[in-house]
């Protein structure tokens, strides 16, 4: 496959799992950003996610470590760790070993999902992932929506895709007819990428609505390169979290959680059920994209036509703040 000509270690923050996967006292391996990690919660029910191997000799934490209290003992000589990595018991020695760190990530858990912040520099966070129901400032919380995980939710590891094909899907407006067959090309309303946090808002009908009277479309935030939440009007009243993470240089693992409403006034007793349903029709229009970008070979310059210059140069223009000056 042809490496993509943009870094795959880009800043940001990035979905490693969702929060169920993790449970309390659970150790759980994964790879990104070409390193081996765990990520572990400890009894209090705070995740921590840190790189896979033992300051000590190097065991790896995720075959056989298991957490006590607030730290992870590694199963060759019984080291603690705490979950900034550092070490906070040597048990055969009066104290522990103050000079080596297993490095550690920021973690945010939200939405379901556990998010690292990953930057090549080392540099703490400086944009917050927006939250799925109270981002859009409406009023609603999570409560008003059925849970995504597991039932509504897509996960495909090891695409040879890269995160910024995603984004730019948000001011592709052409795609929606050819990609998600809607019968008018969508009207964007809003495309403000002035910080790491932009906003992408535009009117779009799934049915054969008349050109002038579509009533209803979606409002996107980006988050970075890894995160982008959607919030749908007008149609079947749904929140989505797309997820992008680089396992290496070549691939990345897509998630996607779909929350729907919960119906108000008489409740049906089917709600749950259908909600999935609904959540299986929208996951679909994702996985149509997914079909193309698996297989996408990223074009710079692109062969743009006029009037999708300006949002495609907005959108690039803004992507490359999240790349390292070193691939
Ligand atoms: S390798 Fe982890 S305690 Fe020795
Ligand atoms: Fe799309």
């Amino acid at each position: 496959m042809a490496k993509p000509p943009l870094s795959m270690r880009p800043t940001g923050w990035f979905q490693v799992a969702w929060s169920a996967e993790v449970g309390v006292g659970a150790v759980h391996r994964m790879t990104y950003f070409g390193r081996d990690l765990i990520a572990w919660r400890s009894e209090a029910g705070e995740v921590a996610v840190m790189d896979a191997y033992c300051e000590h000799l190097g065991a790896h934490l995720g075959f056989g470590g298991h957490v006590e209290g607030d730290r992870i003992v590694c199963p060759f000589h019984g080291w603690e760790w705490n979950r900034e990595g550092r070490n906070v018991r040597v048990p055969y020695e009066n104290h522990p070993n103050k000079g080596r760190r297993i490095r550690s990530y920021p973690v945010v858990e939200r939405n379901e999902s556990i998010w690292i912040w990953h930057d090549v520099d080392g540099r703490p966070p400086h944009f917050e992932i927006p939250d799925v129901f109270t981002g859009f400032d409406d009023g609603k919380s999570a409560a008003d929506y059925f849970p995504a995980y597991p039932h509504s939710t897509l996960y495909r590891e090891r695409l040879e895709l890269h995160p910024q094909y995603i984004m730019e899907n948000g001011v592709d407006f052409a795609h929606f007819k050819y990609v998600h067959k809607v019968p008018i090309i969508p009207t964007f309303t809003r495309q403000n990428f002035d910080k790491p946090v932009a906003y992408v808002d535009f009117t779009i009908a799934f049915d054969d609505t008349a050109a002038g009277e579509i009533n209803s479309g979606v409002q996107a935030i980006n988050a970075g390169l890894g995160a982008a939440v959607t919030k749908s009007w007008g149609m079947i009243d749904n929140r989505t979290l797309s997820a992008v993470t680089p396992v290496d240089d070549e691939t990345s693992d897509v998630r996607f959680s779909v929350w729907i409403g919960r119906p108000s006034g008489a409740q049906r007793t089917d709600a749950a059920a259908k909600a999935q349903q609904l959540a299986q029709a929208v996951i679909a229009q994702f996985e149509a994209d997914i079909h193309i970008w698996a297989h996408q070979r990223y074009s710079d310059p692109p062969g743009l036509s006029q009037k999708e210059f300006e949002g495609f140069k907005a959108l690039r223009h803004w992507a490359a703040q999240f790349y390292p000056a070193t691939r």
